[in-house]
């Protein structure tokens, strides 16, 4: 028997629906703050990922080579697909641009809980506006998205000046050796990098910047940082806008492009792979083609707010069964058409059963039975069965689709 990829998912009806719930409650919300839904392609030029995603990205990529002998990859992030699209599509229109997008993204990793070589990303990406209340609304966006969903989580807040700061005499590869370290947690392997570049000073003094938990604190390790100014705005803004967060100045972020501010989401309630969002602020549009347009934005980690959600969140559909005999035929599709119109999902018998057969399917498929035999198509009447309770009463199709819609309403 085939299998699927390792890696991917199947989903059955029950967690597409779950999945669609989440997604829609994401959607709803970047509407309120005014982000309209973008799609890029599913490939891109692989250049588009290597010239600044960062190498961790790059190895873990699916790259091949198509009929006309092009070098592409699927995409393992949208942020760079998105910019792409700005400066193709949309360079001169007024800025800000506020998008989102939600879609799938391949990385080849070792798949475990939460990992996927498939998985897909609610993300935003706020264009062209530069100040430090561009940067803090897409932190609060981020938070109020995830609110909608019903996770439990902790927002890390950082900006990447400390880090660098103190990095500030190694050579960029060196920089990033030390990020990748600090982006994995990895502070054995650090502290071993640090050692064999002769810098073990550096090694205590990041691990003091991580301790940090105010702002006070992280100027006085990293010194004077260029852009205090803007930090301590966006961190009163936040504080301002009174939503949750902490700060951090250990986030590193594992692609390249970022340039200040940083943040992170973690689950509560999962393990390893705990981080259900990244994002800040980045410069790509010059490296494409465009203009040094500054831009902030992150990405939600769809699956992994499923999995921490787990199956407490969805609210099925009231199902009715439409139950008939032939002389019924008629009035059944009718009457399947109004309750289809009152939004109540309704299903008709495709096998030719008999009545007793489809009330028994029914009882294993659906809330209510609708059933309608000569009786009933003469009348213009319905029979009510709640296949629940066993109650049953006939009455017109108005008052039964009332009935069934109370029923899902006190669910
Ligand atoms: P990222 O941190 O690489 O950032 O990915 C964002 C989120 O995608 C992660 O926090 C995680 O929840 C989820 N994720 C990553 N890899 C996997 C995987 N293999 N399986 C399941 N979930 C995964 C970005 O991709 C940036 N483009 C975010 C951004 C947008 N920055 C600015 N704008």
């Amino acid at each position: 028997m085939l299998q699927k990829p390792r890696g991917t998912r199947d989903f059955l009806p029950d967690e597409m629906e779950a999945r669609r719930t989440i997604e829609w409650r994401m959607r709803e919300v970047a509407r309120l703050w005014g982000y309209r839904e973008v799609c890029t392609p599913e490939f891109e030029d692989l250049e588009l990922f290597t010239m600044r995603s960062g190498e961790g990205i790059v190895e873990e990529m699916y790259v091949f080579l198509d009929k006309g002998g092009r070098n592409l990859a699927l995409r393992p992030e949208i942020t760079a697909s998105v910019i792409r699209m700005y400066i193709n599509e949309a360079k001169v229109a007024p800025k800000p641009l506020r998008w989102c997008y939600f879609a799938d993204c391949f990385r080849y990793e070792r798949p475990q809980k939460g990992r996927y070589r498939q998985f897909w990303q609610f993300g935003v990406e706020l264009i062209g506006a530069d100040t430090a209340l561009a940067d803090a609304e897409v932190i609060m966006l981020a938070a109020d998205m995830l609110n909608a969903t019903g996770v439990t989580y902790d927002l890390k807040v950082g900006h990447l000046s400390f880090m660098k700061n103190l990095l500030k005499d190694l050579e960029p590869p060196a920089q990033r050796r030390v990020m990748a370290h600090l982006d994995k947690k990895d502070y054995d392997g650090l502290k071993a990098t640090l050692d064999a570049m002769d810098k073990p000073e550096l090694a205590h003094s990041l691990t003091t910047l991580l301790e940090c938990r105010t702002l006070k604190e992280a100027f006085e390790i990293a010194g004077n940082i260029p852009g205090k100014e803007r930090i301590e705005q966006t961190i009163s803004l936040l504080d301002a806008s009174g939503m949750k967060y902490s700060l951090n100045f250990g986030i590193a972020r594992g692609l390249d492009y970022y340039t200040g501010t940083v943040f992170e989401g973690f689950a509560q309630n999962l393990g390893a792979e705990n981080q259900i969002l990244g994002g800040g602020t980045y410069r790509l549009a010059h490296l494409f083609g465009g203009d040094d347009v500054a831009s902030c934005g992150f990405a939600i980690g769809f699956d992994r707010v499923m999995v921490s959600l787990g199956e407490t969140q969805h609210k099925k559909d009231t199902v009715v069964a439409i139950v008939c005999t032939h002389e019924g035929r008629d009035h059944a599709l009718e009457v399947a058409r109004i309750f289809r119109e009152a939004g109540i999902r309704s299903e008709m018998d495709l096998m030719e059963r008999g009545l007793g057969a489809q009330l028994a399917h029914a009882s294993k498929t659906a809330d209510f039975a609708i059933v309608i035999g000569q009786r009933e198509a003469e009348s213009k009447n319905v029979t009510l069965r709640n296949l629940q309770t066993g109650e049953q009463k006939t009455l017109d199709p108005k008052s039964a689709i009332a009935e069934v819609a109370s029923h899902g309403a006190c669910r």
